[in-house]
């Protein structure tokens, strides 16, 4: 029996405990500089490959794939999110799709409600006041935000992620309604209002909270006239994928004072963002961050591992297949 180790690509570093793991059992392509690899790199690198290990933000698009040695049997994103592989396109080529499902629910649940709660409570224009050692002392009025206790959450996408912000927000008093594109069980539903139309439920989102998977129909799916469809004073929270809403939409809303505020911690473009978001002092921002402590970039890694070694070590069926 032949002790060579599969070939597998890592686009990025991964976590200590992963890329270990990752470099005992492979043979494998790193990427020193951490940097996204544009198409021709990938190309190159990935000659001679089993397994590709990517991320979020790689372009495994259709003209990538077919540069694809014959070779690659199977890419293992390091993420939940897929749509940066064209799933179509790796399914024509035989290649299996993984992701990983479920480490990620509470570390993205726990940054919507840091999103949620900074721009509620003005926590950029304080931390930049402080900063700025602009902070002339205590007044009545100074920063004042929306209350959060007793207001509703509209919650659109209520898979794992969602139904895990709904248990954060309600801790803090708040109400919940949801869309998705399934009722969830009572069990599941722990009272939360369900709105078959997601537009239905727009006009009882004291804060809306975006948690559902980017797809040919939810792309700029919050756009003007759904943001007008919100109370006066809502703030959306983003935690999803950046093209969900139309940004020149968002920041619009924002400048008019139809929303409050705005918390995103995901971007159209990213890294690049609309400028115009970091002229609203009110905005609270982060460079997608949801899934970013050691435990569950850790988890992510080993659930991209199992995928891949049970492939290519062992011949299995990988357990977070997705095509
Ligand atoms: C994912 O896994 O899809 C996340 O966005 C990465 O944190």
């Amino acid at each position: 029996m032949s002790d060579r180790k599969p070939r597998v690509l890592a686009t990025r570093l991964f976590p200590p405990a992963v890329q270990a793991r990752l470099q005992a059992n492979f043979d494998a392509v790193l990427n020193p500089d951490d940097v996204v690899y544009d198409a021709d790199r990938l190309a190159q690198a990935i000659a001679g490959c089993e397994g590709l290990m990517c991320a979020a933000g790689d372009p495994v698009n259709a003209a990538a794939i077919a540069r694809f040695p014959d070779s690659l049997r199977i890419i293992a994103t390091f993420s939940v999110g897929y749509e940066h592989v064209d799933v179509a396109a790796a399914t024509k080529r035989g290649i299996v799709v993984t992701n990983t499902p479920d480490v990620l629910t509470d570390a993205t649940a726990d940054v919507a409600l840091l999103c949620l709660l900074g721009a509620a409570r003005r926590a950029q224009e304080g931390i930049d006041m402080l900063r700025g050692r602009r902070w002339i002392g205590w007044a009545p009025t100074q920063l004042m935000g929306t209350h959060v206790t007793g207001k509703r959450l509209g919650i659109l996408g209520m898979g794992r992620i969602g139904q895990a912000v709904a248990d954060r927000a309600r801790a803090f008093g708040m109400t919940i309604h949801y869309s998705n594109r399934k009722r969830l069980s009572p069990e599941e539903e722990k009272g939360a209002i369900f709105h078959a139309d997601p537009e239905a439920m727009l006009p009882h989102c004291d804060f809306l909270s975006l948690n559902c998977p980017l797809t040919a129909e939810t792309r700029k799916w919050l756009n003007q006239a759904r943001i007008a469809r919100l109370p006066d004073g809502a703030v959306v929270v983003n935690t999803a994928r950046g093209p969900v809403v139309d940004d020149d939409a968002l920041i619009a809303a924002v400048r008019s004072g139809k929303l409050a505020s705005v918390g995103l911690d995901v971007f159209d473009g990213e890294p690049k963002l609309h400028p115009g978001y970091l002229d609203l002092p009110n905005a609270f921002l982060l460079p997608h961050m949801g899934s970013a402590t050691l435990e569950t970039r850790n988890a992510m890694g080993f659930r991209a591992l199992d995928n891949l070694e049970a492939l290519l070590l062992r011949g299995e069926t990988p357990p977070h297949r997705v095509a």
